[in-house]
């Protein structure tokens, strides 16, 4: 969850590595560090709350150093205080580390080094890391060797970056088993590491991905490679495609708000070059490397994601059951990890993350894979560990996403699943090529048809405004968009800190209506699909309780101005691809309640945009 970065090369470090967290915000801002390695000495400075703090510290006590690390924190152990940030340091302060994760047996190490007089100054789990090296630099091993006597003694998820005014001029880097990735970016005379790619877009696309049980050697002019137990490791460089101005806020307010509107753009370079010309089949590139034959066979999919994910994994079932007709079920990721699944022989699992390091759903495809399942992966971050533990990968193209609520990525992950839905029934013989032609038609309108919804965000903006002081909201949705109303409620609660639920309209009378008063805005999705009866009753009974209702409905749909007090309006699209335009407006609806109410939209509180720990 936390970002880390660092530089080695001839440059003056702390603006590159302050620039690199700036990138990393949305990984944690509770509090952030720096520090740098000079004339055989460290140098730290870290200060609480957002990364702003950490900028005038640094101004007020400017560091000079051309070799450091940087880090912006989301406290697990320990609360967000300055002594509690990184970077930590041994007692002398000449060793520096920084770490993503939770050192599940720190405990256990720290009794002894703290018997033997080592002084902590922090309430961290990171902290007996340092204690840890200084015991084995002591003897006069190197940072890196001193790295591989500690690093295996580690219980837990870590990711970690060092640096020694003992073994100057180098860092460290290491990933010990699921803890959010290490990339070490490639520059000329210079080199970087940092948990992310928009840290190190600026500087570099040429990179290596660590993979978990290794680390990384890296001076200003050579990068090697370790596994945990020592061994030499040869590692293939990559050059992403991402530019950097996709990781820039390009003239908007919030990333989130630029995000929302790059949809249209983003689900284009989805669809490209998914449909073969000639035959009109779906096709996906090398990553997926099931055969036809195995696509046939498969017996049942299990879709696993979470939070956002977990709602495309929703619809994901509705569009296979509907397209292929292929039981599927849908598993938060954190229950399926412990419960001990039972896994039918040639089942598939997909797991859906736009980061591909979300701890849960990694550990449910490695408990899912132990059990004989194929998995894929349906993800947006290329190199990720997700992609590495899949068997088949189809990837989600639609550039970074930054701000820590989804919203791209969500209609992305919701357009992978209809083509492939449509790519498995063009296989199994249940989607004839007439459907198919129609189906995919309907998805390469759909950027045209969000574009229009876009172009209705000042009326948006103006309910929002209308709405903002409420305390609880309800969604509704039944049938393909009752994953819409839990992600309409997901969108606004994460953003406006309302609290808000969203239900299938058809639970209403078990509970749901005990709620109903003329407080809490009720938004019903009411498209014209096949439950359209369903839900104007459902709102009908809301309205009959002096509930006030906002209806998301067609704007052909003449009807339910009658039924609603508001009524937002999208245009008409195939039931089976309408989830993604359906979402947009609620995206936009919560984005505006929060900016209304001043919230942070692009870093929401407590939150965390890859979730690394459990
Ligand atoms: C966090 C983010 C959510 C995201 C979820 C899953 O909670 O704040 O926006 O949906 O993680 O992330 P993933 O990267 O696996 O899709």
């Amino acid at each position: 969850m936390c970002g880390i970065v660092g530089y080695v090369g001839s440059r003056d470090a702390t603006p590159l590595l302050v620039g690199g967290l700036r990138r990393l915000e949305y990984r944690g801002y509770d509090s952030a560090g720096v520090a740098v390695q000079q004339n055989g000495k460290l140098e730290i400075r870290r200060a609480e709350g957002k990364l702003d703090n950490l900028v005038t510290a640094v101004a007020q006590h400017p560091l000079s150093g051309s070799v450091g690390i940087g880090h912006t924190r989301w406290a697990t152990h320990g609360r967000p205080t300055e002594q509690n940030a990184h970077p930590h340091v041994d007692c002398g302060a000449v060793t520096a580390v920084i770490h993503n994760g939770i050192i599940e047996n720190f405990a256990d190490l720290k009794a002894p080094l703290v018997a033997a007089g080592h002084r902590f100054t922090s309430e961290t789990d990171t902290e007996v890391v340092v204690h840890l090296l200084e015991d084995e630099l002591a003897k006069g091993a190197l940072l890196e060797d001193a790295a591989l006597a500690v690093l295996p003694r580690l219980e837990g998820a870590a990711a970690l970056g060092l640096i020694s005014a003992k073994d100057p001029g180098k860092i460290v880097a290491a990933r010990i088993s699921n803890a959010g990735g290490v990339i070490v970016g490639y520059g000329q005379g210079e080199n970087f590491i940092a948990s992310d790619m928009p840290a190190l877009l600026e500087h570099t696309r040429s990179v290596s991905f660590l993979g978990a049980g290794e680390l990384a050697i890296v001076t200003a002019t050579a990068v090697s490679f370790r596994t945990l137990d020592g061994k030499p490791l040869t590692k293939e460089r990559t050059t992403v495609t991402w530019d950097p101005v996709a990781a820039a806020k390009s003239g908007y307010r919030h990333f989130m708000l630029k995000e929302i509107h790059e949809q249209p753009r983003a689900i284009s370079d989805t669809l490209l070059g998914r449909v073969e010309r000639t035959t009109g089949r779906v096709v996906f590139d090398e990553n997926v490397r099931m055969t036809d034959d195995q696509v046939r066979a498969l017996p049942r999919i299990t879709l696993v994601g979470c939070g956002t994910a977990g709602h495309a994994a929703l619809v994901g079932k509705y569009l296979i059951e509907r397209l292929a007709g292929i039981p599927c079920d849908v598993e938060i990721p954190s229950e399926y990890r412990y419960r001990e699944p039972v896994v039918t022989n040639g089942q598939l699992i997909v797991a859906i993350t736009q980061s591909g390091e979300t701890v849960d759903t990694l550990a449910a495809m490695h408990e899912a894979k132990a059990r004989g399942a194929r998995v894929l992966a349906l993800v947006n971050v290329v190199g990720s560990e997700a992609t590495r533990a899949a068997d088949d990968v189809i990837y989600l193209h639609t550039g970074p996403e930054i701000a820590v609520a989804s919203s791209k990525a969500y209609t992305a992950m919701l357009v992978d699943l209809y083509l492939f839905a449509i790519y498995l029934g063009q296989r199994r013989g249940t989607v004839d090529p007439e459907r198919s032609r129609q189906l995919l038609a309907e998805a390469f309108h759909l950027p045209t048809l969000i574009d229009a919804v876009l172009g209705q965000e000042p009326k948006l903006k103006a309910l929002a405004y209308r709405y903002h002081g409420a305390r609880d909201f309800l969604f509704l949705g039944r049938g393909i968009q009752y994953p819409t109303a839990l992600e309409g409620a997901l969108k606004l609660k994460e953003l406006s800190y309302i609290h808000a639920e969203g239900t299938a309209g058809g639970e209403m009378k078990h509970g749901i209506n005990a709620l109903i008063d003329e407080h809490m805005p009720v938004v019903a999705i009411a498209l014209r699909d096949p439950v359209y009866r369903k839900i104007v009753s459902n709102i009908a009974e809301v309205r009959a309780r002096a509930g006030v209702v906002i209806a998301l409905a067609h704007d052909d749909d003449e009807e339910i101005a009658g039924h609603a007090d508001e009524v937002v309006r999208i245009p008409r699209t195939n039931e089976l691809i309408s989830p993604a335009l359906a979402v947009v407006p609620l995206q936009l609806f919560a984005y505006h309640v929060a900016d209304r109410r001043g919230n942070d939209v692009d870093q929401p509180r407590n939150l965390a945009k890859a979730v690394t720990v459990e």
